[in-house]
């Protein structure tokens, strides 16, 4: 494992008394081996065949990374339809290991196609991305697990038609790779009859926890990013989650961490990435938590209403907007800070010039960027803020593929220590149900009446 997790400034005797005393770890003890043991007992069982996924044969890689890689090779624009679970992973992954200024690139300075995910339909962004991809020479991916989605849904009928107006039938089915459930769903039936290729996105294996199956990996064989190193990365932290002992289980120890946190009143986390090609990492890390722990019953029916609120933030430029929250508001946080020694590129402050700044002048930009983490992690530890942070030697397929695995571990571990269902999100389910019974979809006629029963009092609109 190339990651490495600093936890000392979630301790008492860092940050006082806000902070955590390493007895309650002991006294815990019989809680997290319990916690620890529900999660190893389920490894590939259930909704949690996601921990089988950094082992996926060779033969089965190399028929995607074949595929995929001509796709790669055809399309001038590689666009993903997909919402939630379907996109954020493949999103935050694709931007931490794409040039940060990957479309505008010439052809000839990158070798993979333009990417766009787009996750809404906000019609003015379907409009969009209209007029900047040429559909002669532009591939897409649709991607839902249920195959039901109507965001998902809308976006292909949407495409489909136009392609198959522009190119004629028997080309635009070659223009769409189908990722979903095989042989259930509706996308599934329309693939099966119309002749598309498709990715089976495995039975056990949810939204928000898909990233390193076929919902995240077609996406990155298109992108030409080496996926047998990702899994690599991902098995090694898929190894070191199975370790017992808490102090040498990075996602066990964060996830006690934050839930003996949030029994402290901290019902929030954020994670601020300090990088740009990180950025999108806070928005998957968002979901994963938000989605796998905002529960209102625990395993045995009681309502809890778990959770704990996460939140994203970009390292430098944040700290220019929320870090003063963080280090004077309200003793409510936990700061997860991520850390890149090597980022890909240097930037030099040139010696000479203006005749100011003398202190910038010969540092790079490197230090500069590692310089305000310390300082903001400095000054929170100072103002007893409960902070850690995860150093990632490189941004590459290995660590990637080590982080995404990681804060899946962490996500289960700490619904088990909630005694929560993690894979479930009857919240959502509601909202989509309501979605298609006010869109006229049959079979939902008694949903339609509830929704229309509901009624606003208008002295409440101004
Ligand atoms: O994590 C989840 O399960 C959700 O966010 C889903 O990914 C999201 O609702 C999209 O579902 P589907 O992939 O079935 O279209």
């Amino acid at each position: 494992m190339e990651l490495k997790f600093d936890f000392n400034n979630m301790m008492q005797s860092q940050v006082g008394v806000h902070g955590i005393d390493p007895a309650f770890i002991d006294r815990d003890a019989p809680l997290i081996r319990k916690a620890y043991q529900k999660v190893m007992d389920n490894r590939g069982k259930g909704w949690q065949e996601w921990c089988d996924l950094p082992y996926a044969s060779d033969e089965y890689l190399d028929e995607m990374i074949s595929y995929c890689g001509e796709v790669g090779k055809k399309a001038e624009s590689f666009v993903v339809f997909g919402i939630g679970g379907s996109a954020l992973g493949p999103l935050a992954v694709a931007s931490s290991l794409l040039h940060l200024h990957h479309n505008e690139l010439p052809r000839d300075k990158r070798n993979a196609p333009k990417l766009y995910v787009e996750d809404n339909v906000d019609p003015e962004r379907m409009n969009a991305l209209l007029d900047v991809i040429d559909l002669k020479t532009a591939y897409f991916n649709v991607i839902t697990k249920s195959g039901e989605t109507s965001e998902t849904l809308t976006q292909f009928l949407i495409i489909y038609d136009k392609l198959t107006k522009l190119l004629g039938k028997e080309e635009a089915v070659k223009r769409i790779i189908v990722t979903t459930t095989v042989g259930k769903g509706t996308l599934y039936n329309i693939a099966a009859k119309e002749g598309f290729k498709v990715y089976d996105v495995q039975k056990g294996v949810g939204g928000r926890f898909s990233v390193l199956c076929p919902v995240g990996l077609v996406t990155f064989a298109v992108m030409g990013f080496d996926i047998k190193a990702m899994l690599k990365g991902a098995a090694e932290m898929a190894e070191q989650s199975a370790c017992a002992d808490i102090y040498r289980n990075p996602a066990l120890m964060s996830a006690y961490l934050k839930w003996i946190s949030m029994k402290q009143g901290k019902n929030v986390s954020v994670l601020m990435p300090y990088a740009d090609s990180l950025k999108y990492m806070a928005d998957f890390y968002c979901q994963i938590w938000a989605e796998s722990l905002g529960k209102e019953v625990d395993d045995e029916g009681n309502v809890i209403n778990a959770g704990q609120t996460p939140a994203k933030a970009l390292g430098v430029t944040d700290q220019h907007s929320q870090v003063q929250l963080y280090t004077e508001g309200p003793f409510d946080k936990v700061v997860t800070f991520i850390a890149v020694d090597e980022y890909r590129s240097v930037a030099t402050i040139p010696e000479g010039g203006v005749d100011a700044c003398d202190f910038l002048k010969g540092h790079t930009m490197n230090e500069l960027i590692n310089a305000e983490r310390k300082a903001t992690e400095f000054a929170l530890k100072k103002a007893g803020r409960s902070n850690f942070t995860i150093y990632m030697p490189a941004v590459n397929e290995k660590t990637v593929g080590e982080l995404i695995m990681y804060f899946m571990y962490d996500t289960a571990f700490a619904g088990a220590l909630l005694h929560i269902d993690t894979y479930n999100q009857p919240g959502v389910e509601e909202g989509k149900k309501a979605t298609f019974a006010m869109l006229g979809r049959a079979g939902y006629e008694a949903k339609l009446k509830e929704v229309n029963a509901v009624k606003k009092e208008s002295k409440y609109i101004i």
